[in-house]
């Protein structure tokens, strides 16, 4: 019996299970079972045992282990290949690393805290325990580098569409790949990749979503948020990982088809919080305004201006709402 399989028959019971009940089931002995019970405690599970009626799982809110994000992985390929770190220093570096010893497409790090956390700009990301979720997963696209940016598109609509199963509507995107509730952002995307000029060696996504916290630092705290900040709900983030996972390679799937975001077009610009909103492209080459229409099939932010459609690429210049963050 592995203690995989006896979580599982705990976790779908809804009542107390008898140690003779699980002795028959997996055909071993009480000992057996009181033994694979402290190994699942070990791991973190908080297990009620009761005389003459026998064991029972608590349902923890937020139970973050490597067995638990596995239990709720639903997929056939992406996160299948699990490593879970307490601590690691960035779970983007991890996934490089096993790239590099040729570790196979799907393979997923996720870290409870990160020390040396990277976001986009060479920016720090700052990756406390107990509260959020840093993860970083392989690919091996076989397209040519150019398409390569639309992976980082397809992981926010994935994350988008886990998150909302906990949010429902409230949560957008802001082109190209921030996560957005209420204006302030809870989800940020850091690709990394190694390419020749014709081929791609590997890509990594790595994705950081802020679940748990119940507030933020002054000098973030009115463009940062969390899940549970807008909801009101503590989440489980080793479920939100398998969600996240589970979207992935749907959309992956499609994008997979044509090298691009034609598949995923309207999906994505559904949940486009730039849409039909005035924007300033912060390009290096001269700022300027216009209305944003959602993007084209290479990802591109398609910008109004002056009657003229400016396809803006996400490599050069970021956007901000002429009001602010989005
Ligand atoms: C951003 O600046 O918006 C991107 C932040 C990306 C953070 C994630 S957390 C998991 C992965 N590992 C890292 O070091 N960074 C990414």
């Amino acid at each position: 019996m592995k203690k995989e399989e006896l979580l599982q028959m705990l976790a779908e019971a809804d009542t107390y299970v008898s140690g003779q009940e699980l002795c028959e089931h997996f055909g071993v002995s009480r000992t057996a079972i009181w033994k694979a019970i402290k190994q699942l405690e070990k791991e973190g599970y908080q297990i009620e045992a009761v005389n003459n009626k026998g064991y029972l799982l608590q349902e923890n809110d937020d139970m973050m282990s490597g067995m638990e994000i596995a239990r709720h992985m639903e997929t056939t390929s992406m996160g299948k290949n699990l490593f879970f770190h307490k601590e690691t220093g960035s779970t983007n570096v991890d996934v490089k690393q096993l790239a590099e010893e040729g570790a196979r497409e799907g393979t997923l790090v996720v870290a409870d805290r990160q020390n040396a956390g990277r976001g986009r700009r060479g920016r720090a990301w700052i990756s406390p325990a107990g509260e959020s979720i840093y993860m970083s997963l392989l690919l091996r696209p076989r397209c040519t580098p150019d398409k390569a940016s639309g992976i980082t598109l397809v992981m926010a609509l994935a994350v988008l569409e886990a998150v909302q199963e906990l949010t429902g509507d409230i949560v957008g995107i802001k082109w190209p790949n921030d996560i957005v509730i209420n204006k302030k952002k809870m989800c940020g995307i850091l690709t990394e990749m190694s390419t020749d000029m014709e081929s791609i060696h590997y890509v990594v996504p790595g994705v950081g979503i802020n679940v748990n916290q119940t507030s933020f630092a002054e000098d973030i705290k009115d463009t940062a948020t969390s899940i549970f900040l807008e909801t009101g709900k503590k989440a489980n983030r080793s479920r939100l990982v398998a969600r996240v996972m589970y979207y992935f390679e749907k959309n992956y799937e499609i994008f997979q088809k044509t090298w691009d975001m034609s598949g995923l077009l309207e999906k994505y610009n559904g949940f486009l919080l730039n849409r039909g909103q005035q924007v300033r492209v912060l390009d290096p080459k001269g700022e300027y305004e216009g209305v944003a229409q959602g993007i084209n099939e290479k990802g591109e932010l398609l910008v109004e201006k002056d009657g003229e459609l400016i396809a803006v690429y996400a490599g050069e210049v970021s956007v901000r709402g002429i009001y602010g963050y989005v």
